[in-house]
């Protein structure tokens, strides 16, 4: 990797400038979308697009870890639906946002500020469930951050995480704007070793957060070597008229459960 560049702290300022920009990933929930909330009717995105069904939800006033997921979005609303809920980020913009937004609904968040690699701020077995909507491909070491999860969370507890399909970082970026779709990338890909200095250039100049295109299996595996066993999942597309759509839907959500040890096969 290239290791000039320290990816975390050039993503912390990106997503504090992002968060300041108003990016679709940084703008408030409305207080229509609380009132709803505090009904039950829960907007939850884990991907661009499609909500996440019910049927995930954990019990009502669940201890709730969100995990890369500040902005003023899913926090206040899992907040407004009775859960306890502690929002961990990267981007101190991006968790004033959900304490902001929060406390002017009256509603209560911890906000806490560090990097997914490392959850031991936390205590083990210490959530019900952690919401993390994309934001792996934020970090280089996606096995490592399922690892952290499956330490905090309960046995029995639930993780929900959305991912991009890697297939969409394949392609030559360039052409692939003007919906021009030609093998360009191998797997895994990274903004640091895959891109040319021409073309990561171009992408720290418009302040784009560096990301790390995983495997599969990296996130399949990755899930069942920390313990947690799926439970459902969903595909999804990116929405605002993305090229790609037209193909094939380029995320993927899952839920899963935490096992305990006589539940995991020894093979
Ligand atoms: C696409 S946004 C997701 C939040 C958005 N409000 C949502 O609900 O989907 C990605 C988030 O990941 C955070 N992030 C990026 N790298 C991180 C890291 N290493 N540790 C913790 N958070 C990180 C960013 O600060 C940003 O808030």
């Amino acid at each position: 990797m290239n290791m000039k560049l320290d990816y975390l702290k050039y993503n912390h300022q990106a997503w504090n400038k992002l968060s300041e920009k108003g990016n679709r990933w940084t703008v408030p929930v409305s207080e229509q979308e609380i009132l709803e909330a505090k009904k039950g009717v829960l907007r939850l995105l884990l991907t661009p697009s499609r909500f996440v069904p019910e049927s995930w939800y954990p019990p009502k006033g669940s201890r709730v870890l969100a995990l890369a997921s500040g902005g003023g979005q899913q926090v206040p609303m899992l907040a407004a639906a009775g859960y306890d809920v502690v929002s961990f980020d990267n981007s101190e913009r991006q968790l004033d946002a959900d304490f902001k937004t929060a406390n002017s609904f009256g509603l209560h968040v911890t906000c806490i500020k560090g990097d997914m690699n490392d959850l031991s701020c936390f205590d083990k077995n210490s959530f019900d469930a952690v919401f993390n909507p994309c934001s792996t491909g934020f970090v280089p070491d996606v096995a490592n951050v399922y690892h952290q999860v499956g330490q905090v969370l309960k046995p029995g507890g639930l993780f929900m995480t959305g991912f991009a399909n890697p297939v969409i970082y394949l392609f030559d970026i360039f052409l692939a704007e003007k919906g021009e779709f030609r093998l360009k990338y191998s797997q895994p890909y990274s903004d640091l070793d895959s891109l040319d200095e021409v073309e990561l250039k171009h992408f720290m100049d418009a302040n784009e957060p560096l990301v790390f295109g995983h495997s599969l299996a990296a996130h399949f595996k990755g899930q069942i070597d920390a313990g947690l066993g799926l439970v459902d999942m969903f595909e999804d597309y990116w929405g605002e008229q993305n090229p790609l759509d037209k193909y094939f839907p380029g995320f993927i959500a899952t839920v899963s459960r935490k096992l305990d040890k006589d539940s995991v096969l020894s093979l």
